[in-house]
């Protein structure tokens, strides 16, 4: 068999009631795994970081995403930009780590200096000795390499290939479903409000497992307790997002009855409801009345993934320190659940050996949601090959 054969992807491609899943070798092998970084991810738009990580105007954050090192800067008009973390004389990596710049990016090697706009300023003894430019050193043609990015939700999307439509059509469902809390600020939660899981498995199957909610009874009996399977419902948009909402969403509580506000203006559906979506490729995100978060997942290697959370309220006093308590109870509450849920992402990495496996079989209702995500996957690779 070929890496990748056109069968399977059709297959793929079917109705859910006959398709099979994606092909082992989209879990296991390596090769694979390096079409996907353009196929999917460079194609397309990928999370690579939040612009909490750059607060300030100056602020500069490196981050290696995919082999690629990115620079994420605040300008001093307040947005991010996203560049290559690389100078433009010898490709020397410009910044090590994030850190506050009094507005200049100078390169450690041989002191060239950018602006946080990307733009060349200053190219010392260049021209020789004492002399700061040469006639063949065009500033204006030696600014970074600016990547093309997009910032929603606080998250940093960026499209390597500058070739997918912009950012609000290629998630405009996404941005329509959830469009009351669109513009609303969000407040980080600060350290108890981060932390990440480094887990065996291929992205993927983080995606697929984040997408239904089937598994509830038996890998989260917690949850399932007051939020039990019937209380779900799946989330289904082609091409764009999958995942599950449910309607008995239970605020978190300190043992006082303290809790924490809600987003302003929302409609009656969030008193309790609550919902989880992937958005293609690669985070996985959760809208409830009191607060927001989003999971980056960021593919290591074909069989190992860092999922990184940070949740985010609605106030600036309930990111402080009155509520520190409270963001740990529910950090602790998220971590329990998605911690519960490693056990079978790395299983099924692990079963994704076995030479007889065909993809698997989709419930048409259960599995709807992963059966949709594995469909855009098989139809990127169909577009790239
Ligand atoms: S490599 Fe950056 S100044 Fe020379
Ligand atoms: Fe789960």
């Amino acid at each position: 068999m070929t890496l990748i054969d056109q069968k399977s992807l059709s297959r793929v491609r079917e109705d859910v009631t006959t398709a099979r899943g994606l092909p082992n070798s989209f879990y296991t092998s390596a090769e694979v795994f390096e079409l996907e970084k353009r196929a999917v991810f460079g194609a397309n738009w990928a999370c690579i970081g939040f612009a909490k990580d750059v607060p300030n105007p100056g602020d500069a954050n490196p981050i290696e995403f995919l082999d690629q090192p990115y620079l994420a800067v605040r300008g001093k008009d307040g947005g991010v930009k996203v560049f290559e973390n690389i100078c433009r004389h010898r490709g020397m990596i410009l910044v090590a780590e994030r850190k506050s710049t009094n507005g200049v990016i100078r390169c450690p090697y041989h002191s060239w200096c950018y602006g946080l706009d990307g733009d060349l300023r200053t190219t010392p003894h260049v021209g020789g000795p004492g002399q700061n430019t040469h006639d063949c050193m065009k500033r204006e043609e030696l600014g970074l390499n600016e990547i093309r990015s997009h910032v929603w939700m606080d998250m940093i999307f960026v499209n390597l290939s500058g070739t997918a439509p912009e950012f609000e059509d290629y998630a405009a469902s996404t941005i329509a479903r959830w469009s009351e809390f669109q513009d609303k600020p969000l407040y980080h939660g600060g350290p108890e409000a981060s932390f990440q899981l480094d887990v065996k498995t291929n992205w993927k199957l983080a995606v697929e497992n984040y997408t239904e909610a089937y598994h509830l009874p038996w890998i989260h009996p917690g949850l399932n307790s007051y939020s039990r399977l019937e209380d779900h419902y799946n989330i289904i948009e082609p091409g764009q997002h999958s995942g599950q909402g449910t309607v008995v969403y239970n605020p978190t509580l300190e043992d006082n009855g303290k809790r924490f506000g809600d987003f302003t203006g929302l409609s009656d559906k969030w008193d309790t409801g609550a919902e989880y979506i992937a958005l293609y490729p690669n985070v996985l995100l959760g809208v409830h009345r009191d607060h927001f978060y989003g999971i980056l997942l960021e593919p290591v290697s074909h069989d190992r993934t860092i999922e990184r959370v940070e949740i985010y309220y609605t106030s600036e006093e309930n990111a402080g320190g009155d509520y520190s308590k409270l963001r740990q109870s529910n950090s602790a509450m998220w971590r329990e659940i998605f911690e519960e849920d490693v056990f079978v992402v790395e299983g099924m990495q692990s079963g994704r050996r076995a030479a007889k496996f065909d993809g698997g079989k989709f419930s048409p209702v259960m599995d709807a949601p992963t059966h949709n995500f594995h469909h855009w996957v098989a139809g990127q690779f169909e577009r790239a090959l």
